[in-house]
């Protein structure tokens, strides 16, 4: 965090054809409101921004389906998406919207840039697929077929739903027109490809060191492993990167402006971010800004953040990062934070089989649950997805509200204010021994940290864990014993004033994750909502030995912050959970009862697709090794990593690997594994990793090492 540096988070522009799932929230909301309301906090300028994506054939498709036209499906879901993220406490400084006139003007001159520029977009001609009854061409998703890959007979032309696979709709079986039925016809036609294959030494360079032209960009181990990983498996494909298709013949979207292009428009993937830049034009110009600050300039000046699903890594790092390269004049991304996948109760939301709960319909069923929105932002924040998938339970956001809102944080905030009006009129009492102490100041450091590298599960933590330091300060300190025997003891005053100061903490520590808490924690206390800067003013105080609430501030009377849901003597808030998982439950019954499907396709959901063909020479060229695992080490700051050393038989490795959050140092010693031996090394967290060792991993995000029979020693090949 640098405040000298403009900072522009955004969150991917979501389809504006359906409202919007837990999953959403979880994956590119929270995570980055988290960050945005942190760097306020530490006084940083910063511009969080987002949008409807308006665009695409989803869209016109699901306006077909519903008999009404794309716009009125755009200006509802518009409209809903975005006042619910704003009573979720999703604080968006600008949400735009892609048919706005100044998005269309600015893409469009983007691609014209493209155009001058030369050598980055070519015009080609090629065979798709056409309608003859309807008399048009079909883009992917006009088109349902057999996927080649697991069967699926609705697979759409860009992708198969049930295995994941991406697909051209020429490689579909037995092909159909969604708008017709009929079997569709090939047919030449012309598009504007974007030269990705250009750009793929650059963008090796740029993930894998960070650097542009030797020139530092970024920290490439900031990034997280699952992002890098994917990336790095586009560019090391075998094909490299090739030039993409970035118009289409639809009558829904941005018209290509270039002569001779009636009836085409520009691809949605290719409008949608730049759709963020757009966003942030607006917002300057409603706001007196100038959006060039936020994004022409180098790292040293601006930092780009973009919070996103996993599904859409490829287009943020390397597509759309090739574009703005391409076109010359933008900053590139600092950071892609994606977020794996949230499921619900074991399975994939599903829409269709009203698996899950949408955030709008959460806020309805949940109208009459005290806390609504922090109880679901807390829920997701204790289990987000950030480096596997997670799955979000009901049970679990009980004990989540439970056990951190209502026993640690409200009981401590309860317990505190109550000792204070009943020992001192309310009054903060003088003391001149009160103080924070240096654990509560470390954690608040792990706490700042953790955000800063995007590890807000573990941020959430710190701050559960000062709670729970706070009510086991005032049970040892019991200043109510004290009391009885001695009530001028001056423990008693310095007792209340130090837990003041932690509550007045915890309402500015909280402000990120549960802002309307921290809100609530700020009115008993008598203070106004926590300010931009007032975090690093905060810290500042921490560092000096200030204190965070003055001596004879006067707070308000105490009142229950979180009603636990689990309470004998009311059990409305239960009955609304129970209710939820009555509809999972009749579900599940109804599934249960009706005849099975005659192929395997839940077993097939639950597995990833087969990775595309190769030749044995290419497996050949592995060597992989029996080895044993002799030492392990956590790497200080990367909660994630595992320093191992490995033994292969005839050598020592040290391999650094990506295992910390499945197995202690302690589980791992003497471990038999397989070891990729011959990958080349590469530097993570400043060890120099010696191989790989492989791993299983189940559809929980699990892991189970992969070993041979304990009769075979270390450094046996494996084929
Ligand atoms: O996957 C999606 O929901 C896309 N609408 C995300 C677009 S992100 C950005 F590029 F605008
Ligand atoms: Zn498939």
């Amino acid at each position: 965090m640098d405040k000298s540096k403009k900072y522009i988070v955004t969150s991917a522009l979501p389809y504006a054809n359906g409202a919007l799932h837990l999953g959403h929230l979880a994956g590119a909301y929270l995570p980055a409101d988290i960050y945005v309301r942190y760097l306020r906090g530490m006084g940083c300028d910063v511009a969080f921004i987002c949008g409807s994506d308006e665009h695409g054939a989803a869209i016109t498709m699901k306006a077909k389906k519903d008999g009404i036209s794309p716009q009125e499906i755009i200006d509802k879901y518009h409209t809903l998406n975005k006042a619910t993220f704003e009573k979720l406490g999703i604080s968006f400084d600008f949400y735009h919207r892609t048919s706005a006139e100044l998005h269309h003007k600015t893409s469009q001159e983007f691609f014209l840039k493209l155009i001058e520029k030369g050598g980055e977009l070519d015009e080609k001609t090629s065979e798709q697929y056409f309608d003859e009854e309807y008399q048009q061409f079909l883009a992917d998703r006009f088109i349902v077929g057999e996927c080649p890959k697991c069967a699926n007979p609705e697979a759409y032309g860009d992708q198969c739903e049930r295995c994941g696979s991406t697909l051209s709709p020429t490689e579909l079986i037995n092909p159909k027109s969604v708008l017709s039925g009929s079997t569709p016809v090939l047919k030449e036609t012309s598009h504007w490809y974007f030269r990705l294959d250009k750009h793929g030494e650059w963008l090796r360079e740029w993930i894998e060191n960070g650097t542009i032209d030797g020139q530092p960009h970024h920290d490439p181990n900031a990034w997280k492993n699952h992002v890098v990983g994917q990336c790095l498996s586009w560019l090391n494909d075998g094909e490299g990167l090739q030039p993409r298709s970035i118009t289409r013949d639809l009558d829904w979207g941005i018209p290509v402006p270039m002569p001779g292009a009636e009836g085409k428009v520009l691809y949605v993937w290719f409008d949608a971010p730049i759709g963020y830049i757009s966003s942030t034009k607006q917002w300057a110009a409603e706001n007196g800004k100038n959006w060039e600050d936020y994004w022409k300039g180098g790292p040293e000046k601006l930092q780009l953040v973009h919070f996103i699903g996993k599904d859409n890594i490829v287009f943020h790092c390397i597509v759309f990062p090739s574009m703005l390269k391409a076109h010359g004049e933008y900053a590139l991304p600092v950071n892609v934070p994606a977020n794996q996948f949230l499921n619900f109760e074991g399975r994939k939301f599903s829409k269709s089989k009203g698996w899950g709960i949408e955030q709008h319909e959460y806020l309805e069923e949940f109208a009459n649950f005290p806390n609504k929105e922090d109880a679901l932002r807390w829920a997701l924040i204790r289990n987000l997805p950030e480096n596997r998938d997670a799955d979000f339970k009901w049970d679990e956001f009980v004990d989540f509200y439970d056990k951190d809102l209502a026993d640690k944080l409200g009981n401590f905030i309860n317990r505190v204010v109550t000792l204070t009006n009943s020992y001192f009129e309310g009054i903060s009492p003088a003391s001149s021994t009160a103080s924070i102490p240096a654990n509560v100041v470390e954690l608040v450091n792990s706490l700042t940290n953790d955000i800063e590298q995007f590890n807000l599960k573990s941020a959430a933590s710190s701050l559960v864990e000062i709670a729970t330091w706070g009510n086991q300060y005032l049970q040892d300190t019991a200043p109510w014993a004290i009391r009885k025997t001695d009530p001028d003891s001056p423990v008693i005053a310095e007792c209340i004033n130090t837990s003041l100061q932690l509550v007045n903490l915890l309402a500015v520590l909280c402000e990120p994750f549960i802002p309307f808490t921290s809100l609530k924690i700020r009115q008993l206390l008598n203070l106004p909502k926590v300010e931009n800067e007032e975090l690093e003013a905060t810290i500042a105080k921490l560092k000096n030995g200030e204190a965070l609430l003055p001596e004879g501030h006067k707070v308000g009377q105490p009142e229950i912050l979180f009603a636990k849901i689990n309470d004998r003597n009311d059990k409305s808030r239960l009955e609304i959970i129970e209710r939820q998982k009555a509809k999972l439950a009749a579900i599940l019954a109804a599934e249960a009862a009706a005849p099975q499907p005659s192929n395997n396709s839940t077993i097939q959901q639950s597995f990833q697709p087969l990775k595309d063909e190769i030749q044995y020479d290419e497996f050949a060229k592995m060597d992989i090794r029996t080895a044993t695992i002799t030492a392990a080490e956590r790497i200080p700051k990367a909660d994630k990593l595992l320093k191992l050393s490995v033994d292969l038989g005839f050598e020592q490795r040290t391999v650094v690997s990506g295992i910390a959050e499945h197995f202690t140092p302690e589980e791992v010693i003497g471990q038999r594994v397989l070891l990729l031996a011959n990958l080349a090394p590469r530097k993570l967290r400043g060890v120099d990793s010696q191989g790989m060792i492989l791993m299983a991993e189940n559809a929980e995000g699990k892991l189970s090492f992969v070993q041979a029979d304990e009769a075979f020693g270390p450094g046996l090949g494996v084929k």
